[in-house]
């Protein structure tokens, strides 16, 4: 288990942008984590894999623990010895290395004997980066290339997958391909943790999910009552009317709709 217990974050000794948050990933579950922009769903990712420093962020209260034992204190490098990989915000491949140099990146921590048995997992889950394996990876597709980002951190063969919005700006099709592959990575034995904004992605195949306003935790359910949830399918399943996409968050939104009636 994964756990995100109670956690303060400031950025900059004055912020305050995650308030007493609390969330929990079981071993090899799906968890979906959904917050309009800004909500803090990113930092609670930095918060986990010891990426705050480098924002010039600090938990000021709270633990972060990996089977009841505190990572909190880890740096990045780290999180991923200690079994968590994850897929940052934007992609961040290396658009001049080939394919295949860019998963061997991934690997930099694991054991060599196990960098071959990780690129053919990779391999197998995507073809497609198989064809294009000696290619220059700034020529993939968004899709693809997203797929080489969630390739790159399975290298370290984690037990815990954390994915920053992996469907931003990818056509219907892809998201779609996304989401089975997200499905078939887990059925191998890795927990994900799903950060998105496409909740009615993230909901279907999460078995828990939360949802993050303005760095506080409001909800926290399972993804069928999320599902069915008229607030949540209204405001995050795009259900709502076009006035109400812009609200910050579903309080305001609820707060609207009265009014309106
Ligand atoms: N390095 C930083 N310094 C100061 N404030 C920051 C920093 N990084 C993020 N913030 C602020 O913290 C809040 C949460 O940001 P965060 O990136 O975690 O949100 P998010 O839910 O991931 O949003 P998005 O959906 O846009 O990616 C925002 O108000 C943001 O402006
Ligand atoms: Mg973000």
């Amino acid at each position: 288990m994964l756990a995100v217990e109670n956690l303060d974050v400031v950025y900059e000794d004055v912020i305050l942008v995650l308030k007493s948050v609390t969330l929990e990933i079981p071993s090899g579950e799906i968890v979906a984590l959904l917050g309009a922009n800004g909500a803090g769903k990113t930092t609670v990712l930095r918060a986990i894999t010891g990426l705050l420093d480098i924002h010039r962020g600090s938990i000021t209260r709270g633990r972060v623990t990996l089977d009841g034992m505190r990572i909190d204190h880890l740096d990045a490098p780290g999180t991923v010895a200690a079994g968590i990989g994850q897929v940052m915000e934007g992609r961040r491949i290396l658009a001049e290395l080939t394919v295949e140099e860019n998963l061997r990146i991934g690997a930099h921590t694991a054991a060599r004997d196990a960098v071959g048995a990780g690129l053919e997992r990779v391999y197998g889950l995507f073809p497609v980066l198989a064809q294009r394996r000696t290619q220059v990876a700034g020529y993939l597709s968004g899709g693809e290339q997203q797929m080489l980002a969630i390739g790159r951190a399975l290298m370290a063969q984690p037990r815990y997958l954390l994915l920053d919005e992996p469907s931003l700006g990818l056509a219907p099709r892809m998201v779609q391909q996304i989401k089975e592959l997200i499905v078939e990575i887990n059925e191998q034995g890795t927990a994900v943790l799903l950060v998105e904004q496409n909740a009615a992605m993230a909901l279907s195949v999460a078995r828990h999910g939360y949802v993050l306003e303005t760095g506080k935790i409001v909800m926290d359910k399972p993804a069928e009552e999320l599902r069915a949830d008229d607030d949540i399918r209204e405001f995050y399943l795009g259900l709502a009317d076009e006035g109400a996409v812009s609200f910050r968050d579903i309080k305001h939104y609820k707060r609207r709709k009265r009014w309106l009636s």
